[in-house]
């Protein structure tokens, strides 16, 4: 099977190539990039006009399985992700049950193969059941495959349990993403403590419960040489602790997510769960540093958190509804909209976050385009405009702080593997 992409503007962050080229695919693989390129009886993609980028890669999404398809499964996940123009998907352990050994990364591999459109690769628990007690089958599930290990959606509270699992977690050549909330401070909270959580006389989760946790596993990181990413980091002081732990050169990564970047806590006020989520949408000072995190560099990679919940959850009363709300679908749209046609992030950096900066941290070979490499790519209409409508997901999970939004930027195809996935918003397998 070959497939020509023609005439697209490629943006290739690793190796700082943005010019037109074409790009050649036989077999899965990319063969020839170049200019004038042709190949009698290929299948051509016109990408004149629209960005040719590696695909993209969210580090950061819950697929649910196993155990809560109602929410999600690798099926219906990952042709959310495919309609997104993410190619590659890493999914986190906070299952029912958790992800905490290897014969469930075996099976989740199995299905990720059998069902799933996009490339998913596994986050294994860092403690059994995410109790924070006793150290997960970390050693089995690294042979077993995962790319890194999580607790997210809870803070590892015990800081010798911590510093064990990072030492742990090096000798496998893994990094631990990590869940910043300490969790006395957030205990009982909604929402960002502010203004706005006054006002609406709900208890709040204040941004120091996210420092103190950053600081402590900073300082952790350190003492073990070990790396650790900042998951969906979304506060002030939390960001300038990376930047100045990258300074000190010590493997410390960070991730951001479209909503922290983009919305805050104001849009909170009608008690919407739709914008219920961990950490929280916080204020326009946090919002601003975490944009300014990722113009510097301090924040390394775009995710989403994709957190799928069934609708009636989600309709709960404010209080009571689960936190968190899918992103798969809209994440390239809202951050080409409010990030780079706004002027205030370019357009390199923003792929770099989708690619090269998310494989480089999970130690997978992807996230560039070169001749022998597999070819993922995503292409991009930066100027389509269309309007958010949830109805329309291919998620389960409908329920979307972006909803009704009109979006200007929108991917207009997914090549996993040298197979078109995606192509105007349609699904194709
Ligand atoms: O709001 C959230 N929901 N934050 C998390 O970290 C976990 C997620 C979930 O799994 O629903």
């Amino acid at each position: 099977m070959t497939l020509l992409v023609k005439g697209g503007r490629v943006i290739n962050p690793a190796v700082q190539q943005d010019e037109i080229c074409d790009i050649l695919i036989e077999n899965g693989k990319i063969k020839e990039m170049g200019t004038n390129l042709n190949a009698p009886g290929a299948e051509v993609f016109n990408a004149a006009g629209l960005v040719v980028a590696p695909g993209f890669i969210d580090m950061h999404v819950h697929l649910r399985q196993p155990g809560q398809s109602a929410k999600e499964t690798i099926g219906t996940g990952t042709r959310a992700a495919a309609a997104g123009g993410i190619c590659r998907v890493a999914t986190m352990p906070n299952t029912k049950p958790v992800i905490d050994k290897a014969i469930i990364v075996e099976g989740m591999k199995y299905k990720a193969e059998h069902e799933g459109v996009v490339k998913v690769d596994i986050v294994g628990a860092i403690s059994k059941e995410l109790k924070g007690q006793e150290l997960a089958a970390m050693g089995a599930m690294a042979n077993a495959g995962v790319v890194a290990f999580s607790d997210d959606g809870r803070y590892v509270e015990d800081c010798d349990f911590m510093r064990k699992a990072m030492e742990y977690a090096s000798m496998f050549h893994k990094v631990i993403i990590d869940h910043c909330e300490e969790q006395s401070l957030v205990a009982g909270g909604t929402m960002h403590e502010g203004t706005v959580s006054n006002e609406l006389g709900l208890k709040g989760r204040p941004a120091v419960a996210e420092d103190i946790a950053v600081a402590r596993d900073i300082l952790l990181a350190e003492a073990t040489n070990t790396p650790v990413h900042i998951a969906h980091i979304s506060t002030k002081n939390a960001v300038d602790m990376v930047r100045r732990a990258k300074a000190k050169g010590l493997h410390v990564t960070a991730e951001a997510t479209p909503q922290h970047m983009i919305l805050t806590d104001e849009a909170l006020r009608e008690y919407d769960a739709r914008f219920k989520v961990n950490p929280p949408l916080r204020s326009d000072d946090h919002r601003q540093a975490v944009v300014d995190g990722l113009i510097d560099g301090t924040i390394d990679a775009i995710v989403t958190d994709h957190a799928p919940h069934e609708w009636e959850e989600k309709d709960e009363e404010f209080n009571l509804a689960p936190s968190g709300f899918v992103g798969l679908e809209t994440s390239v749209g809202a951050v080409l909209t409010y990030l780079y046609h706004t002027g205030m992030v370019d357009l390199t950096t923003l792929i770099r976050a989708y690619t090269a900066a998310p494989a480089k941290i999970l130690g997978i070979d992807a996230g560039v385009l070169a001749p022998g490499r597999e070819a993922d790519l995503t292409i991009i209409d930066l100027d389509k405009e269309w309007a958010v409508d949830s109805t329309t997901f291919y998620s389960k999970g409908k329920s979307t702080p972006f909803d009704d939004m009109i979006f200007k930027g929108k991917a207009a195809a997914t090549i996993v593997d040298g197979i078109v996935v995606m192509k105007d918003g349609e699904v194709l397998r």
